[in-house]
């Protein structure tokens, strides 16, 4: 059974938990930067890594230049970001926003918690970020200063769990983590 896992990462969350599914199925996590088509071709599953900006998966071209290939193929999708799991209005959004609808349904898709070190970001991002957290009144000042960080091992319990399985079974979204600033 071939896995690939690719991935892209702004701040390194997304790349943090590639590393880690890659230590779990023994496999090299990919940047879609160096992926080369013929590991696509081989792959017998695709686990797909991506974080949210402003609402955009930054794999969302990727992922809809390739669904000639993912369409065929069992396809794993976990994306990092601020909004929480269980929030299931808004994590519905971001998947219709990103993922074209006749591939949607086949993916396996889980919503992990990632992070925000304040003093890592550009100064744009920065920015984004206060104002954002201004509209929503929901960030603490302490959050605002130093940022939050909810990127862990355990997070990948659901997704790691359905890869040892078998790509069988019906789709699901991991209720892992919390939602944090968004
Ligand atoms: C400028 C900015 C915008 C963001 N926009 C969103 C967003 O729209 N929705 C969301 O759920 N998370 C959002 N996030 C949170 C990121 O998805 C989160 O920080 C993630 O861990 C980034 O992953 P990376 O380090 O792999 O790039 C945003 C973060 C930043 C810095």
């Amino acid at each position: 059974m071939a896995d690939l896992i690719v991935y892209q990462s702004k701040y390194g969350a997304t790349a943090e938990y590639a590393q880690w599914v890659g230590e779990a199925l023994r496999t090299d996590a990919v940047p879609v930067g160096s992926l080369k088509p013929m590991q696509l071709v081989h792959a017998d599953r695709i686990i797909i890594g991506t974080p949210v900006y402003l609402g955009k998966m930054l794999m969302r071209h990727w992922i809809a230049q390739h669904q000639g290939y993912l369409r065929n193929k069992p396809v794993y999708l976990f994306v990092v970001c601020g909004t929480p799991a269980g929030d299931s209005e808004k994590t519905g959004k971001i998947v219709k926003d990103n993922i074209p609808a006749p591939i949607r349904d086949k993916f396996r898709i889980y919503f992990l918690p990632g992070r925000v070190m304040m003093d890592k970001l550009s100064w744009m991002d920065r920015f984004l970020i206060r104002l954002a957290a201004r509209a929503k009144k929901k960030a603490s000042g302490e959050t605002l200063a130093t940022g939050v960080n909810y990127v862990k091992k355990e997070n990948l319990a659901a997704l790691l769990g359905t890869l040892d399985r078998s790509p069988v079974g019906p789709s699901r979204r991991s209720e892992a983590g919390k939602g944090f600033l968004l």
